[in-house]
Parts: structure tokens; sequence; C-alpha cells
């Protein structure tokens, strides 16, 4: 039986829990003139699947580099706005020290060492950490990857899919609290895209790793990503829940299927507004 008093003390409302990455309408310059994020906005709740979608050029690269601090090693800059992660500021922050903090980007293209094998580049993934439990970890890598442990030569002889899968397995031994995707899918086959994103749907449900997935294939990152973010021209356009944007026309005619070349801006169509976001 609860007391009057208990009653009386509970606070009013549940607070509304931040989320654990913000990014805070944020411009990104390269070398010091090109103009590339104006003004970007959007939240990662702990332990979600957020999708990030938008045609090449987008910017979305940009945003995750900006996010894992990489941006330095390209000469570029945040140079307005904020970024949040368990309420601290990170940008700005020099990448290896993000990496420290849990953030783990996994780079467009793989970007494995190919001129070492698949264990070596697993334990290259741990190089943060002092625990003993490295040894565990690769075993549960190789679970989610049974095939990863039949290859034992050059990882740079792995095909795309299995390198994609060394990549995501390397991020997992940095035992991270978020793990940035650049284009999983890319260069994979439809049936292989499908094995990949299902273990990653295993991996953040498992392990309670939170994901920001960046994608061309719409429809993958909507399969397994709670909400999605579109943008356009350094800048989200439309953003909404996965079911929400799968369900919209515009995203249907652009995203999964329908356009094809005849693509124009995503500006110009009936359902883009642009929430004002006050920040
Ligand atoms: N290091 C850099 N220096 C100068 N400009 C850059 C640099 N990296 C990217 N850009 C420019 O920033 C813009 C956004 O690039 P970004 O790689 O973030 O796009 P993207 O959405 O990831 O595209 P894609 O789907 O092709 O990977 C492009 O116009 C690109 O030319
Ligand atoms: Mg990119």
């Amino acid at each position: 039986m609860q007391t009057n008093t208990e009653i009386a003390n509970r606070p009013a409302a549940a607070p509304a829990v931040a989320p654990l990455l913000s990014v805070k309408n944020i411009e990104v310059v390269y070398d010091d003139v090109i103009l590339v994020l104006r003004g970007l906005s959007l939240d990662v709740p702990k332990g979600a699947i957020v999708a990030l979608l938008g045609a090449n050029g987008a910017g979305k690269s940009t945003t995750l580099k900006a996010i894992s601090g990489l941006l330095k090693t390209e000469d570029g800059e945040v140079t307005r706005g904020e970024i949040l992660f368990d309420g601290e500021r990170i940008d700005g922050t020099d990448p290896d020290k993000i990496v420290r903090r849990g953030i783990f980007q996994v780079m467009e293209g793989r970007r494995i060492v190919s001129d070492m094998t698949s264990l070596e580049n697993l334990r290259l993934g741990a190089f943060t950490r002092s625990d003993r439990n490295v040894a565990a970890d690769i075993d549960m890598v190789y679970d989610y990857f049974p095939r990863l442990k039949e290859r034992t030569g050059l990882a740079g002889y792995l095909s795309g899919g299995e390198q994609q899968m060394l990549a995501i397995g390397r991020a997992l031994m940095a035992r991270p609290k978020m793990i940035l995707m650049d284009e999983p899918s890319m260069g994979l086959s439809p049936l292989l895209v499908k094995e990949v994103f299902s273990i990653i749907k295993q991996i953040n449900r498992d392990l309670g790793v939170t994901i920001l997935l960046v994608e061309q294939n719409a429809r993958a990152a909507l399969s397994v990503a709670s909400h999605g973010y579109i943008m356009e021209q350094g800048k989200v356009v439309l953003d909404g829940t996965a079911d929400e944007l799968r369900d919209n026309e515009d995203v249907k005619e652009f995203y999964l299927g329908g356009a094809g070349d005849q693509r124009k801006s995503f500006k110009n169509l009936k359902s883009f507004k642009r929430r004002k976001r006050w920040l």
C-alpha cells in the first residue's frame, strides 16, 4: 500500500528523457569556405535506431563525421550550433576522445585494414579497452557473423559483404554506446542487405547499442529504424516515425522506387514542411 505522503512526493509528471545524441542547428564548413551543413538538427533517443536518409551529396557522411570528430581529419569544422552526447558537448573534441566517450563510426566503404586478418582487425577495434573481456567479445562477433571465423586470410580478400560485417564487428569490439553507420548496404546484393540489416537490428536489441544509420537504401533503413530524417542540401527537410515516412507519398516517390531519375527538389513537393526549430 502506498501512503499519501509517498503519493504526494511523486513528481507530477515523469521528466522527459533527454536523447542520447542531440545535434542542434549545426553548420559545417570545409577548408574554411565550403558551407555544407546549414543548420542541421536531429535527436537520437537512447537504445533507438534512427535513419538519416538523403540523395548523394546531401551531407549525410558530413553529419556523421561532425559527430565522430573525424571532420577534423578532412579540414572540416563545426562553425555553429552544438552536438550533445549524454548531455555533454562533444563538438570540437578530438576523434579518439569521442571513441572513448562511446561513439564509434563505421565509415562509408568499410575501411577495414586489408593487409591484416579479420581477427587482427577485430583486436584493433578494442584499442581503447583495458579490460580482459576482449576474447569473449571476439567470440560474440563470430556468433553474429559466423563466416568471419571461417575466413582466416587477409581481410582484403573478403567479399564486400564480409568486409561490411567485419567493419560492424570491429565497431562492436569498442563496446560503444552508439554506432554511426555510413551506408552499410553499399555494394551488397539484396539478399545480403537483408542479412546485414537483420543483424544490425539484432545487435541493437541484444546489446542495447544506439544506432544512427545513414542510408540511400531507404527501404532497408526504414525496416529497422523507429524514426527517420530526410536531408537535402545540408538540412533536414522532413522527419517522422519510420511508419509515417514509409506511408508518405513523396518519400515513396523519391526513395522507395518511383521517380527514378525524374527527381526534382524535395522542397517543392506537397508534404515538405520544415518544422521551425528554435534552437
Ligand atoms: N573533405 C571535403 N572537403 C570539401 N568538400 C567536401 C568534403 N567532403 C564532402 N564535401 C562536400 O560536402 C557535400 C556533402 O558531402 P557528403 O559526403 O557529406 O554527402 P553524402 O550525403 O554522404 O553523399 P553520398 O550519398 O554520396 O555519400 C558534397 O557537396 C561534397 O562535395
Ligand atoms: Mg556519404
